[in-house]
């Protein structure tokens, strides 16, 4: 399948940021109104939402939290700025990228990733920041498409050839990237049209997983450039 990167899913955003909340707004909305509803029942002082997009989930979220987005496509940030500034939103936004954030360790109550998992170059390395940005006792929510669902896997297989362009992986694997994981999983819900989406709720302990680690650490080793060696003749 061909490789999701940062210059892909920038050109791709940018070019969505015009018309990204028609596309997928309403489609994708009732996964955010129940995220919402969770949070509003949560305990904590903030919240750190991976991937803010055009900052759609922003006036969901209880306005007791402060609330900090990040995003690497400069024009669906401008869209959620321009989100926070109508609705005069108390939310700091940051242009980078959410697999090195740069803030400190267990800086956060809630560390919350919607759609945005499975449009990551580095799906492992998000997650293991999420865990790292996160506090211990605190929670990690995903919400996103998973394949092995029969309706979803026939949505999803023409577009598999086209993941760059469309800016998303239509194949991910829910055993891949949550089971293998060694997460624990407080609430997994099905939400969005047919159940496709699901909104998983992720317990924070004291260490960042085992297996997430190992596999973090696979992905890594596997991007790296390797420099080609100059054999003497
Ligand atoms: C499908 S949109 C989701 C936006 C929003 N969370 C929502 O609910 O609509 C995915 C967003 O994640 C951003 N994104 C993808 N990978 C990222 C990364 N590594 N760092 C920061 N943002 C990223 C994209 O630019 C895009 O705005």
């Amino acid at each position: 399948m061909p490789k999701l990167d940062s210059d892909s899913i920038v050109t791709a955003y940018d070019r969505y940021s015009n018309f990204y909340d028609l596309l997928f707004g309403r489609v994708l909305q009732d996964g955010r109104e129940a995220l919402s509803q969770c949070l509003h029942q949560a305990v904590g002082h903030n919240i750190l939402e991976l991937g803010v997009g055009s900052g759609l989930m922003l006036p969901l979220y209880p306005a007791r939290f402060r609330v900090t987005g990040v995003d690497i496509s400069p024009g669906m940030l401008a869209r959620a700025k321009q989100r926070v500034e109508g609705n005069r939103l108390n939310v700091e936004l940051y242009l980078i990228d959410a697999e090195t954030t740069g803030f400190q360790d267990g800086a956060f109550d809630h560390v919350v990733l919607p759609y945005v998992y499975s449009v990551t170059p580095q799906p492992m390395k998000l997650m293991h920041e999420a865990f790292r940005l996160c506090r211990p006792g605190g929670t990690i929510w995903i919400l996103n498409h998973f394949s092995g669902l029969g309706l979803w896997d026939r949505l999803a297989r023409p577009l598999k050839p086209f993941a760059r362009g469309v800016g998303f992986r239509p194949d991910f694997s829910y055993q891949t990237y949550i089971t293998d994981l060694g997460l624990t999983i407080a609430k997994v819900t099905a939400v969005n049209l047919f159940g496709l989406s699901r909104l998983v709720q992720v317990q924070r302990g004291e260490d960042i997983p085992d297996a997430l680690t190992f596999c973090y650490e696979q992905e890594v080793s596997c991007t790296q450039v390797v420099v080609p060696t100059l054999l003497q003749a």
